[in-house]
């Protein structure tokens, strides 16, 4: 069985004590919830005070996007044991707007995830067409190559890794796929790791679904078969909606 895994992206939203009295609210919302793995994804500049906000709770800490070196003379970047220094257990990679707006490809994805694993982080990269590649009947296709790439760099570690479905055009929009279209991705996915790695890499994965996630429509997609969790953006600023996503996942 597979623990599911709420992971909040809270993206470049807050300033310090937004980011604080959030992290509270949802510490203090979801104190008696048992079950999913909850894992907060702040601003980089709040994961130390995030962190001592979720100290001694069940809530994890997580970071956005890293780079894949230790270190060097990359103006700007964070590296992996910066993150694992600032308390993070988990990191995104890969997400579509660092897809679209940042440059990052499959092979940049690629080296972060096998940096993740090497510093003892929990990889979260993330996949999804665009809505003009969905159009064009390039959806599997799509996948199968971001998948590939990601399974490639975990190099027999794929059942360590939680990968989101996020379809492009369901971020941010209120649309969502429906959850048996978000079944078949995931169900997909799963197949490829399976292709790769064989069976019990396969029953290990994670397979998150993200796209205008809300309280009123995860049970919906947890329910099915093959996604086991939730990447969560504009809900998961909400300290009401997000403890009622949790929620939901504990059932
Ligand atoms: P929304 O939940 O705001 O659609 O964002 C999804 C997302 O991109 C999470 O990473």
């Amino acid at each position: 069985v597979r623990r599911p895994l709420i992971v909040a992206n809270w993206k470049m939203h807050l300033v310090r004590a937004q980011a604080v009295r959030l992290a509270e609210e949802v510490a203090g919302r979801v104190e008696d919830v048992r079950g999913p793995e909850i894992i907060l994804c702040p601003p980089a500049t709040w994961l130390e005070a995030v962190g001592r906000v979720i100290a001694g709770t069940s809530l994890r800490l997580g970071a956005q996007t890293m780079h894949w070196e230790a270190q060097g003379a990359y103006t700007g970047e964070i590296s992996p044991p910066m993150l694992v220094d600032a308390g993070c257990r988990a990191v995104i990679l890969g997400h579509s707007e660092r897809r679209i707006y940042f440059g990052e490809t499959d092979e940049t994805v690629g080296l972060k995830v096998k940096a993740a694993f090497a510093h003892g982080l929990l990889p979260i990269p993330c996949v999804g067409e665009r809505f003009e590649e969905r159009e064009a009947g390039d959806t599997d296709g799509i996948i199968e190559r971001q998948v590939g790439s990601v399974v490639r760099a975990a190099t027999g570690g794929a059942g360590g890794l939680a990968i989101a479905y996020e379809p492009v055009w369901a971020i941010g929009t209120g649309l969502t796929a429906t959850s048996v279209e978000a079944n078949r991705v995931a169900a997909m996915i799963r197949r490829l790791i399976r292709e790769a790695e064989g069976g019990p890499a396969a029953d290990a994965v994670r397979v998150l679904y993200g796209g205008s996630v809300k309280p009123d429509n995860t049970r919906e997609f947890l329910r099915e078969p093959d996604i086991d969790g939730a990447l969560v953006g504009g809900a998961s600023l909400d300290a009401g909606a997000f403890s009622e996503i949790v929620r939901a996942a504990a059932e």
